[in-house]
């Protein structure tokens, strides 16, 4: 069973996993109403155009196409490998008004927070008793996460998050959570949690399981890279946030690496950082990334960063105007959370009320 985790990032799973995605494309073209779609993001830090091209946009088009969309803001998930919380009052409001800036609409789309749902947290009670601690040593991701603190102890919600995050998704009954490779790990874990509350605790109702099980639908990899051609991350400087404004976005772009060939190409393998420019340029503009090299030519690197300067800040004029009102309004952005979460604890209130029933701990 463990393996099904370590499984899920198997090539041949992968392909499985990727067609299976293409199928669901199809599907909710055809009806949108069968999927109800959940996502979510940690609060630590601005959204940046990694996200924003990587994932984002790909949300606000699911809701634009009719599937009903939750989005959690995972306040919990992030004491899982760190001390303190930071600043999470502004993290927090600051990514809602992302959210709502990039075309979220919080009318059809729920966006609400972890620490606010009690039910959905209660729910990690009787998951934990469904998984065994080998089965969470082995998740890849919490691998890697563990890995990437550099030598910190691990801290008992780190090796759990998976399970947390089962509820996440398991809280609402979505049945579709749009994911980078990553995370398929943790969306198998949630798929083995609903099966296997299923065998021990039987149904709620006659015949159809508490839990369904939900599907990845894994997004065709958009790698923005940082302005330095290494991964885009805060702590490396090389990002560019939704929310900057234009001449900050100016700056970090003329100091971005080039190389020495006047004549730009798009050609991500042998010229990685001149490559993620013109990637950059063509998804601000909607544009194939080999007609903005063409177009640049011979014209070098000074060309192909006020081009993508340019489009850059062409694209994301609109959605900073909008952003700069919404921070400018922190009661507005309160009370689209407080909607939010008046939602998702009506939905997990149920659920919980189902799990109970189904493990007969419901008295008087
Ligand atoms: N782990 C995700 C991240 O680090 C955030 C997240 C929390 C999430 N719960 C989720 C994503 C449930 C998808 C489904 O960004």
């Amino acid at each position: 069973m463990a393996d099904a985790l370590a499984d899920s990032t198997s090539d041949a799973s992968l392909e499985r996993t990727r067609l299976r995605s293409e199928q669901i494309e199809a599907q909710i073209d055809v009806d949108p109403s069968r999927f109800r779609v959940l996502t979510g993001d940690r609060p630590t830090g601005n959204l940046h155009l990694g996200h924003y091209f990587g994932t984002l946009t790909n949300r606000v088009a699911l809701q634009n196409r009719g599937v009903e969309t939750w989005v959690l803001v995972a306040d919990y998930q992030v004491i899982t490998d760190r001390d303190a919380v930071g600043e999470i009052q502004d993290r927090v409001l600051s990514l809602v008004a992302d959210y709502l800036a990039i075309g979220l609409d919080p009318q059809r789309t729920t966006i609400f927070a972890h620490s606010a749902v009690p039910a959905l947290n209660q729910l990690m009670l009787p998951f934990l008793s469904l998984v065994t601690d080998s089965e969470l040593r082995r998740n890849p991701t919490v691998k890697a996460e563990y890995e990437a603190t550099g030598g910190r102890p691990m801290s008992g919600l780190l090796l759990t998050y998976p399970v947390h995050q089962a509820a996440d998704i398991l809280f609402c009954k979505a049945n579709l959570v749009p994911v980078g490779k990553d995370q398929l790990p943790h969306l198998e874990q949630a798929r083995v949690i609903a099966s296997r509350f299923d065998t021990r605790y039987g149904r709620a109702h006659a015949d159809e399981p508490v839990f369904r099980a939900p599907e990845a639908l894994l997004s065709a990899a958009t790698n923005l890279l940082g302005t330095d051609g290494q991964k885009m991350s805060k702590s490396k400087g090389n990002t560019i946030e939704i929310g900057m404004d234009a001449d900050t976005t100016a700056k970090r772009l003329k100091k971005a690496v080039t190389d020495s060939d006047r004549t730009i190409s798009y050609e991500p393998g042998r010229r990685p950082e001149v490559s993620n420019l013109v990637l950059l340029a063509a998804l601000a503009t909607g544009r194939d990334p080999r007609d903005v090299a063409a177009e640049i030519g011979d014209g070098g690197g000074g060309t192909l960063k006020r081009v993508v300067t340019e489009a850059v800040n062409e694209h994301f004029a609109p959605i900073r105007a909008r952003r700069a009102e919404l921070v400018a309004d922190p009661g507005y952005l309160r009370q689209v959370l407080a909607e939010g979460n008046a939602r998702a604890n009506a939905v997990a209130e149920e659920t919980l009320t189902e799990v109970r029933t189904a493990m007969g701990m419901v008295y008087g």
